[in-house]
């Protein structure tokens, strides 16, 4: 069995971790064994990573250093547990990835989505996800849903203004590459979420 690589994105609230989870349970019923990863994270290395990206002390970080922090966490994932996975035959499904780069650093800070698709080459060396999910969800509701929650982190501190331009990327990058990117209203109810992602994975990798 070869294996499947699909990740999952959406902005800060949009119910990525539930939907992993359901998506899970229908791809083990398929016969898969299953490797979640969350970004950025997934290795010792990748979680140190994290906390540095993710600390809301250092207001002072660069947006280049931010964008290469983050690909830096990426590239050990890829190559100490995604690509290993995916030769072995898994199903890998990681809670946010390029695309997270591509609108929060490209779009959202402005670094230019052609400067980290670039930055990130490197970073993964190939290991391209074969389906993109994007849960949309207006920026507003994301945070709403996300301040019931933890204390915020650094990038969830940024203003209602960053959000909107990371949804907005968003759905621009949904609509340049729908083959790559596929979008479901995040408003949706959970299972109804559910059926219309296992259709479309259905139609993209179980279809003769
Ligand atoms: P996390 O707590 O994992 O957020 P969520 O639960 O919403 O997925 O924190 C990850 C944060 O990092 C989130 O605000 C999005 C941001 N991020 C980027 O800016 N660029 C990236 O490449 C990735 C992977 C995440």
């Amino acid at each position: 069995m070869e294996g499947i690589f699909i990740t999952m994105e959406g902005p800060d609230g949009s119910g990525k971790t539930t939907q992993i989870k359901l998506l899970k349970q229908y791809l083990e019923q398929k016969g898969y064994d299953i490797l979640i990863a969350r970004e950025p994270g997934g290795t010792v290395i990748s979680e140190a990573i994290r906390e540095i990206i993710l600390n809301k002390e250092y207001q002072e970080m660069s947006y280049m250093t931010e964008l290469l922090l983050y690909a830096a966490a990426r590239a050990q994932l890829v190559s100490q547990v995604i690509k290993p996975a995916l030769e072995d035959g898994k199903a890998v499904i990681c809670d946010r990835f390029i695309e997270s780069s591509a609108v929060y650093q490209g779009i959202g800070r402005g670094l230019g989505v052609d400067t980290v698709y670039d930055v990130n080459h490197y970073a993964i060396g190939g290991v391209n996800p074969q389906l993109t999910i994007y849960l949309d969800l207006d920026a507003e509701n994301g945070i709403k849903r996300k301040k019931d929650q933890a204390e915020l982190d650094r990038m969830e501190m940024e203003d209602l203004t960053f959000h909107q331009r990371v949804v907005e990327g968003y759905r621009q990058l949904a609509q340049l590459y729908p083959e790559r990117i596929f979008s479901v209203d995040a408003t949706l109810p959970i299972e109804t979420i559910h059926q219309i992602l296992t259709e479309e994975v259905e139609r993209r990798f179980f279809h003769e």
